[in-house]
């Protein structure tokens, strides 16, 4: 399968988002951070600002939602236009219910999974789900460092999707960049979530270029 890019807007300059994802337009997705203050310490956008920027046409959007109650928001992200809805399982009440409703909306459907949640948690609705996100840093800001104790868990999901023949990709969030993203490639992870190392970098679009080249090597 191949590898995919996914630049992270949220350390980008907030009042300009859509210039942002013009800057990455070269990318695959943009993953687009919606924190609600209470499932995490931090707030950002929510839905009015994603119809937004779903309707400038740049790229497909994945919504990542550190939000609490997602059963009941996170159908609207696929109706508004994401191309893929993540949840986080912490928060969720009924998982299999809401990839149901996320899919009837026409969107694809993703876990998340905090650095201390247990991948078995997925095994009851694995096979229901288009992507699994293994989090690399504890969700709620950008520009922290990458958790490479988190690449066994990224390694045992690769192992069951293989066992089970599940065409599903498996994303990793955080602190992601040129001196991780072989590792995280190796560990079974091909989608690829980077905020401040491409927003940061002097020429964010050839950095999606590098990450890209490393993570097909
Ligand atoms: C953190 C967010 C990430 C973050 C990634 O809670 O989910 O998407 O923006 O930014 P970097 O790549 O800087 O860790
Ligand atoms: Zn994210």
């Amino acid at each position: 399968m191949m590898s995919t890019i996914s630049p992270s807007i949220l350390n980008a300059d907030a009042a300009n988002l859509g210039a942002a994802l013009v800057a990455v337009s070269n990318a695959d997705f943009a993953h687009v951070d919606v924190m609600d203050n209470h499932f995490v310490p931090n707030l950002t956008w929510g839905l009015p600002v994603v119809e937004a920027l779903v309707n400038r046409n740049v790229l497909p959007l994945d919504a990542h939602l550190m939000i609490e109650d997602p059963d009941r928001w996170a159908p609207a992200y696929a109706e508004v236009g994401c191309a893929s809805v993540t949840f986080h399982h912490e928060a969720c009440r009924d998982p299999k219910k809401l990839v149901k409703e996320i899919h009837r909306h026409g969107a694809l459907a993703a876990a998340a999974l905090k650095p201390g949640t247990d991948p078995k948690v997925l095994k009851p609705y694995l096979s229901e789900l288009d992507m699994v996100l293994v989090m690399t840093v504890e969700p709620g800001f950008g520009g922290q460092a990458f958790m490479p104790q988190m690449l066994p868990k990224v390694q045992e999901i690769r192992q069951w999707l293989k066992a089970e023949n599940l065409e599903i990709r498996i994303q990793v969030d955080g602190g992601i960049s040129r001196a991780n993203l072989a590792q995280a490639a190796e560990a079974g992870a091909d989608v690829f979530v980077a905020g401040s190392a491409i927003f940061r970098a002097n020429n964010p679009a050839s950095e999606v270029e590098v990450l890209r080249g490393i993570a097909q090597e």
